[in-house]
């Protein structure tokens, strides 16, 4: 049963600045959410494309990862590519990594706010999706600026984030999970409206033809199957203990009835829906 998944608790990970205020867990439940997600936002989000810039590879290219998590999408796509392509994971936690890979991949201990100096005009694509769990609003700029640094002339970046609305005129309860949600960002510092946010910053940083694609996916649908509406739950799930560690809900018993009423109203809206974006643009 996927949302009878218990993530530990994140906020106890923490070591270092740029990992004490990662809200989503890194355990056995948290691969397996990932690795579901990846396969839903492929296809859903990307129309079955791991890359979906305008970016073309050929032998020798380098690709990055950024927050890469379980490696899922690298690993993916260095099955489509010549294995004359080389691939670099990144991430600030290597619990997720896989454990047995191609010798053209390779995964490592780094921030996206710091990269090595070496690496600088080294990659010809770089994919980050999903960091809006992980950087502050300070970071996101640094981060995008190491991006740029070490992309070559004409190389493309590509973010996935989702859209956390300001509003969301479902019904009490799911607006009340949604402040919450709003809430456990701002007190860690990140950043809801992330994907406004890098249409600003895309062209500060130094970015050219900002490009964006946007799809609204049904979480109305029930089913035996993953789908977008088991991934929402399963992401309110995995944020659970911080929402208790901060406060911002009270109980155990708190979160679950909030989570039921939540999920009834989205029973009863046919039309529930939340947006999810990727957005790439070049050097
Ligand atoms: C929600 S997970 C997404 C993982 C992967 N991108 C995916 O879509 O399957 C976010 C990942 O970003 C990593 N992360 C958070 N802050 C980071 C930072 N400053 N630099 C690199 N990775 C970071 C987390 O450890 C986590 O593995």
């Amino acid at each position: 049963m996927l949302h009878g998944a218990r993530p530990s608790n994140p906020l106890s990970q923490a070591q270092s600045s740029s990992q004490a205020h990662y809200i989503l867990p890194s355990d056995d439940s948290e691969v397996q959410r990932l690795n579901l997600q990846n396969q839903l936002l492929t296809r859903e989000l990307c129309n079955g494309k791991l890359i979906y810039a305008p970016a073309e590879l050929t032998h020798g290219d380098k690709v990055l990862e950024s927050g890469t998590g379980t490696g899922i999408w690298l690993t993916s796509l260095a099955e489509e590519l010549p294995p004359t392509v080389s691939f670099t994971g990144i991430d600030i936690h290597t619990r997720l990594f896989p454990s047995h890979f191609p010798s053209n991949l390779s995964f490592l201990r780094h921030s996206v706010t710091d990269l090595p100096l070496e690496w600088t005009e080294r990659f010809n694509f770089v994919n980050q999706r999903l960091l809006i769990g992980g950087l502050t609003a300070q970071e996101w700029t640094k981060a995008l600026q190491e991006v740029h640094r070490v992309l070559v002339p004409g190389g493309w970046l590509q973010c996935i984030e989702p859209h956390i609305p300001a509003k969301t005129d479902i019904g009490p309860y799911t607006e009340r999970m949604f402040e919450v949600l709003r809430k456990l960002l701002s007190k860690n510092g990140l950043v809801y409206d992330i994907v406004d946010e890098l249409g600003r910053l895309l062209p500060e940083t130094g970015f050219v033809d900002v490009r964006k694609h946007t799809v609204s996916l049904s979480a109305h649908k029930r089913g035996d199957e993953f789908n977008h509406r088991t991934l929402m739950e399963w992401f309110f799930t995995a944020l659970k203990p911080g929402m208790l560690a901060t406060k911002l809900l009270q109980s155990d018993e708190e979160f679950e009835d909030l989570m039921q009423s939540m999920l009834k109203e989205w029973d009863e809206t046919p039309e529930v829906a939340w947006s999810w974006s990727i957005i790439y643009a070049q050097k």
